[in-house]
């Protein structure tokens, strides 16, 4: 059966799906509620990065934030945002309203294909009902997918098409034709989950299993910092164990692992149960921004820097390197530390977008040439950018300054004498 297929949502995982069942496919529709956006992928420019410009101008895609051009789709698939709100409790408003959206234009025997990051029970629990009411459809009438999104920005190797998609269907019959949608763009073939719920509970538990990861890797940079230890050279001796796993300490931000975990653990709440070790790894990992930032104070005090308005560089603001992403960034929490103390922060990154920056953080990005001299800098996000100019950064902090390197993108060996070397 040849499909029509729309895609609900064009953001980082959106707009590769849809590039990619383009590719396989005639007459793709790229859907979302942004007229910028839109307006943005038809003149064959993508903000995130994600797809070439060329590989964009020569799709057959083609992107509206119209409606009514939904109608014709006999598959659609979303791809909105999940994110938390201030409570840290799940925001399914996205999720809902591009369900609401997709029922004013469902039709019978229609397929809905959920990729954004849910709670186990979602897609059936939250989503079908939403579907079948504004549809006017019984829920038998139209079927049911979830395959959870694996893509990791900025990686160029670990792509949709490499990656075993995980796939699942509100019936047997509903599991195949979502699987065999997938396996003409995903080279690494589909794994077919028993459930829609296992499919979920899947996604859910690898960014958490991950966060979790690098919590202990937190915990024990903490304590190795305390026993004058560093940690990189700990995690090297152990590393060559063959089964120690190597996760690196470091801030946990984006809107995948960070936030992730809180969509199982609200879950496990409402069904009465308390979820200690992930909260556990969360709190953790939520702390280290403030914690690296009291430690630079401390480095400051030490090598008799620390005087009120005394500046602090920090390099890089995204959520992680080589990637323009400033969502759930948790630098502005070193930023936001440091300011407590009084010291003067200039934040630097060659990828975000300034105006993004001041709207999001409220933090002013700094030229590179406007950091000379400063008392203090912080090697926050590991951009390529940086490691290739390890030297001229450190000759921008003076004399007896401090260098705080939190992802250890250098050795020690390699930092400069003239100035107090730290890791996390
Ligand atoms: N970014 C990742 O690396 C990644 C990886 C795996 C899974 N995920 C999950 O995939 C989902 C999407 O994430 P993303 O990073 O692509 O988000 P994104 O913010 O980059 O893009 C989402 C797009 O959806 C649009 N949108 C929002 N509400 C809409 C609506 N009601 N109807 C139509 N369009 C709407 C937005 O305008 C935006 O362009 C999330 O659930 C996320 O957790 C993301």
């Amino acid at each position: 059966m040849s499909e029509k297929i729309a895609v609900v949502g064009l953001g980082y995982v959106g707009l590769p799906v849809a590039l990619a069942f383009a590719r396989k496919n005639e007459g793709v529709i790229g859907f979302d509620i942004d007229h910028t956006r839109v307006r943005e992928l038809r003149e064959g420019h993508d903000r995130t990065h994600e797809v070439e410009d060329g590989d964009l101008a020569s799709s057959t895609i083609s992107f509206t934030a119209d409606e009514a051009d939904l109608r014709d789709a006999t598959v659609y698939v979303v791809a909105v945002p999940t994110p938390i709100d201030e409570s840290r409790r799940p925001d399914l408003r996205a999720l809902k309203g591009a369900s609401e959206l997709v029922s004013r234009v469902l039709g019978k025997g229609d397929l809905v294909v959920y990729e954004s990051t849910v709670f186990p029970g979602a897609t059936r629990d939250v989503c079908l009902p939403i579907l079948a009411e504004g549809s006017g459809l019984a829920e038998a009438d139209f079927e049911l997918g979830y395959s959870p999104e694996r893509i990791n920005p900025g990686d160029k190797v670990h792509r949709l098409e490499t990656i075993v998609k995980v796939v699942s269907g509100s019936t047997p019959a509903a599991l195949e034709r979502v699987a065999s949608l997938y396996d003409t763009i995903v080279d690494a073939g589909v794994h077919r989950a028993a459930t829609l719920e296992t499919a979920e509970a899947a996604k859910v538990i690898e960014n958490t299993q991950r966060d979790l990861n690098i919590a202990l890797m937190n915990e024990l940079a903490l304590i190795f910092d305390k026993l004058d230890i560093r940690t990189a050279d700990v995690l090297a001796a152990a590393g060559t164990k063959w089964n120690f796993l190597p996760f690196t300490p470091g801030l946990v931000g984006g809107h995948c692992i960070g936030v992730d975990p809180y969509y199982l653990t609200a879950k496990a709440e409402s069904l009465g149960y308390d979820p200690q070790v992930i909260l556990a790894g969360r709190r953790i990992n939520d702390s280290m921004g403030e914690r690296i930032a009291q430690r630079c104070v401390k480095l400051l005090v030490g090598s008799g820097l620390f005087e009120k308005g005394a500046k602090v560089a920090v390099m890089g603001l995204t959520f992680k390197e080589n990637v323009p992403d400033l969502r759930n960034s948790r630098v502005p929490d070193i930023i936001d530390e440091l300011r407590s103390f009084g010291l003067e922060v200039l934040v630097h990154d060659p990828l975000a977008d300034a105006d993004e920056a001041k709207h999001e953080y409220g933090v002013e990005l700094v030229q590179r040439e406007a950091i000379e001299g400063v008392d203090a800098m912080i090697l926050a996000v590991p951009h390529e950018a940086y490691r290739s100019d390890l030297g001229g950064l450190q000759s921008s902090v003076r004399d007896g300054g401090v260098l705080l390197d939190v992802k250890s993108m250098m050795s020690p060996q390699d930092a400069d004498s003239r100035l107090t070397y730290w890791s996390l």
